[in-house]
């Protein structure tokens, strides 16, 4: 961007100013932006600094930049009103995108993940390890088999709707008719759609605190006011709860009752029973997130889902990616038909209708013959990891840990209290990469882990990373 034409007869500092006015009227240059320093502007030019200093006064005399003591030189952002064309702050619309505000402590996760680095151990990714995903083979497929599909309803395609009815009616007993099922871009296109068609910027949800859901950009774009209540250990409180829709009119409840992500509990019988009353007195609507639903390490007769409980006044999600890989995007809603068939509806008139290709893939492997005894075995697995790392964290007398019931995810609390900042970023330096509770909620006690991603050869890595991560902040308090 900064590079100069000098034209002959036309002074430097004349071609520099005339350069810098048509980046701030191009808008390359945005109101209240920091311009390089007079020394960097002389390198990038090739010119004396005094011709930069020189070029600088005239336009600050102009009014088109201000110089701050000990801060530098900025566009004047009071300029903006006297541009001969009226313009748009755009500056002012990207301060208020949700999606760019990412977490240091993310940036730096995410950074340490892309280096590969070996000495590096990824407990944070929410998704399951390569060689967990069960593999199928499917059958030759040409083009026109495609096509032929691609018929389908808005509701998405007609046989992995019923594929999924069958498989929910067969491992959990209970029914979801093909009907009553949206097929959705993963769990999260199916919150995206509830967000925009059921609720409305400024409306209050509940959710349980910690969630997941705090952690995703789409309610604070949607203008959706979240309110996290307390768990115990059954669950959402719901004396907490009953309180928070009296006060502030809560529109929809969202749970993920089965294996929480992040706390990997699961919700009690009686609770889900007085969850779905007391939902009922105040018709309002529960959302239930169910995705790692097929992960039970418990018989599945133990878990009643709410949408079993209450059919028509629970909306349900469950998604493929928690067993088969996020990137195959498919996951589904079953809501009331009307519901579904407005969802439905809004979705095409986005314009994000689903492809065949995802759903087609996806029907074949859930009718493959080796299906469930593929999740059979990677449910075996995944139990397996899960108790050794509990049994890892569980002799540390510093953390407070539950072995959960199904699901990916160990929740560790630090017994002493309030982790501090210099504590984080511990974790960060001995290469232990989890999700720290303040992903979540306002907690700074706790950490996520993953532990399907740790298997025979690095179930003693994360015993050293533990111990010293442990040993340090312990030290230091
Ligand atoms: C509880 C919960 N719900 C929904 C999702 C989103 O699932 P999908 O990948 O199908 O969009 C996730 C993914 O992490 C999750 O943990």
């Amino acid at each position: 961007m900064w590079s100069l034409k000098k034209e002959k007869g036309v002074p430097v500092y004349v071609s520099i100013i005339e350069l810098i006015l048509s980046y701030i009227k191009n808008g390359d240059l945005l109101p209240g932006e920091h311009l390089p320093s007079e020394r960097k502007l002389a390198t990038y030019f090739q010119v004396n600094r005094s011709t930069v200093v020189h070029a600088l006064d005239e336009l600050v005399s102009l009014g088109w930049i201000i110089r701050k003591q000990g801060s530098g030189t900025f566009v004047n952002e009071g300029k903006w009103g006297i541009s001969t064309t009226p313009r748009t702050d755009w500056r002012l619309y990207l301060e208020q995108n949700a999606f760019a505000k990412v977490d240091p402590f993310t940036e730096q996760i995410e950074r340490l993940i892309k280096q590969s680095d070996t000495n590096v151990l990824d407990l944070y990714t929410g998704e399951l390890p390569m060689d967990l995903i069960p593999s199928f083979s499917f059958p030759p497929l040409t083009w026109k088999h495609f096509l032929e599909e691609e018929q389908q309803n808005d509701l998405g395609y007609l046989p992995l709707r019923q594929s999924i009815s069958r498989q929910t009616e067969k491992d959990y007993g209970f029914s979801l008719p093909s009907e009553s099922l949206l097929i959705t871009s993963g769990a999260q296109q199916a919150l995206f759609l509830i967000l925009q068609v059921l609720l409305q910027s400024g409306d209050s949800v509940a959710i349980e605190d910690p969630s997941f859901l705090y952690a995703l950009p789409i309610f604070q774009a949607a203008g959706i006011r979240l309110y996290g209540v307390k768990m115990d250990q059954e669950g959402i409180n719901l004396e907490a709860l009953e309180k928070m829709i009296r006060q502030h009119r809560v529109k929809m409840v969202m749970v993920n009752p089965s294996f929480q992500n992040p706390t990997g509990k699961t919700m009690s019988m009686e609770r889900r029973q007085a969850l779905v009353k007391l939902c009922q007195n105040y018709q309002v609507p529960i959302l239930e997130d169910d995705v790692f639903a097929n992960l039970n390490f418990v018989p599945s007769d133990q878990i009643l889902p709410l949408k079993k409980l209450d059919p028509e006044n629970v909306l349900y999600i469950g998604s493929l990616s928690k067993i088969l890989g996020s990137t195959t995007k498919i996951g589904w809603l079953s809501a009331p038909t009307s519901v579904n068939q407005q969802l439905a509806e809004a979705r095409k008139m986005m314009d994000f209708s689903l492809s065949i290709f995802p759903q087609l893939l996806a029907n074949l492997a859930l009718t493959d013959k080796e299906f469930s005894s593929k999740i059979t075995h990677l449910k075996q697995t995944v139990e397996q990891r899960g108790k050794s790392v509990f049994d890892v964290l569980d002799k540390m007398v510093e953390w407070d840990v539950t072995m959960p019931k199904g699901g990916f995810y160990i929740w560790a609390t630090w017994k002493q209290g309030k982790l501090r900042p210099k504590d984080w970023t511990i974790f960060l330096q001995e290469g232990l990469l989890i999700a720290p509770s303040f992903f979540f909620s306002e907690n700074q006690d706790s950490i996520r882990i993953n532990f399907t991603r740790v298997d025979e050869n690095n179930l003693l890595i994360l015993k050293e990373k533990l111990r010293a991560v442990t040993q340090k902040i312990a030290m230091d308090s």
